[in-house]
């Protein structure tokens, strides 16, 4: 039995993997959120982490309200960079592995290719710069990591798809903003891809995103299209919808490392929304 310590357990990814093992005698998953445990504290881990003595640790918590950020620029250091510095020297002190999870906030977002692992990071706004500090502790501290970045996430929790649908409940037009692109990314698809590290020593920083690319714009018909609303979506600039954090406007990772090491391959991003959809008719 393999024991995995999922902190940030009840987000939208920590509920992924629990769902991607449930079921499976081979796999133990012990959650924790800021109650259980708060990631901050670095006693408080080296404490936890000694006496659940995992196999791994997954690092799903984070101070993931990009413009809240903004104005809480200590917490978010201390969630995003403090927190995995501090699992990654319990890792350390234990002998146990640990898997990161990062984000495509660490690029600028001005590229015109898919940016690459290799490629040089430059957050714009203090949630990216408080995940990349929390990607260099992690190497610092750790010997047995995996980081892992990912964007435009959608799974069981508060997404961009359920805001969506909610919305079309009372409108039959929506603004959504047609000059950013990424790829949308189901947690359970990460999930897998993270499967098939956690379990091997390919370690190192790797792109996770689902396969495809579009505008939030494409990403709203195509989420109306599939739920069968008859939704028109106006595409609008960035400027006419003003956040707090600047949003980069090209946030396409290519999944190089993924590609050149174990050959995980990605679905495409409709064929994810579609299974996710699916799923979630399931949950009604
Ligand atoms: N969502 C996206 O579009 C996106 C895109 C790129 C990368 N990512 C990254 O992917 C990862 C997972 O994202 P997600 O969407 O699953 O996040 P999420 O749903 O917001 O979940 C984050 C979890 O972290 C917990 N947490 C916050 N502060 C904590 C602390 N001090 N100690 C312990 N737990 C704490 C939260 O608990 P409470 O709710 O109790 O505060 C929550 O359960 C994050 O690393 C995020 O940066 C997300």
């Amino acid at each position: 039995m393999k024991k995995l310590l999922i902190t940030g357990g009840n987000g939208q990814l920590g509920r992924a993997i629990n769902n991607l093992y449930a079921g499976n005698s081979e796999i133990e998953c012990i959650n924790t959120d800021v109650g259980e445990l708060d990631i901050t504290k670095l006693e408080d881990v080296i404490e936890f982490v000694d006496k659940c003595r995992p196999y791994a640790i997954i690092n799903c918590a984070a101070h993931t309200a990009v413009d809240l950020c903004e104005d809480q620029e200590e917490l978010a250091y201390k969630i995003n960079a403090i927190g995995p510095r501090n699992l990654s020297i319990a890792a350390e002190k234990f002998g146990c592995k640990i898997m990161q999870i990062s984000t495509d906030y660490v690029f600028a977002g001005d590229a015109s290719k898919p940016y690459r692992e290799f490629d040089i990071a430059a957050p714009q706004g203090v949630y990216g710069a408080s995940k990349l500090a929390g990607e260099n502790f992690v190497k610092e501290f750790s010997t047995k990591y995996f980081i892992i970045r990912t964007a435009w996430l959608y799974g069981d929790g508060k997404n961009f798809v359920k805001t969506m649908l909610r919305l079309a409940e009372d409108r039959n037009e929506i603004n959504v903003v047609c000059d950013q692109v990424g790829s949308p990314t189901s947690t359970f698809e990460l999930a897998k891809a993270m499967d098939s590290l956690i379990f091997t020593e390919n370690y190192g920083t790797f792109h996770g995103t689902c396969e495809g690319v579009c505008s939030w714009a494409d990403f709203a018909e195509e989420i109306f299209r599939l739920a069968g609303k008859d939704v028109k979506v106006n595409h609008i600039t960035s400027d006419q919808y003003p956040a707090k954090a600047k949003r980069p406007a090209y946030s396409v990772l290519e999944n190089y490392m993924f590609k050149i090491t174990n050959g995980f391959m990605f679905a495409d991003w409709h064929d994810a929304l579609t299974e996710y959809m699916k799923w979630l008719n399931e949950q009604a």
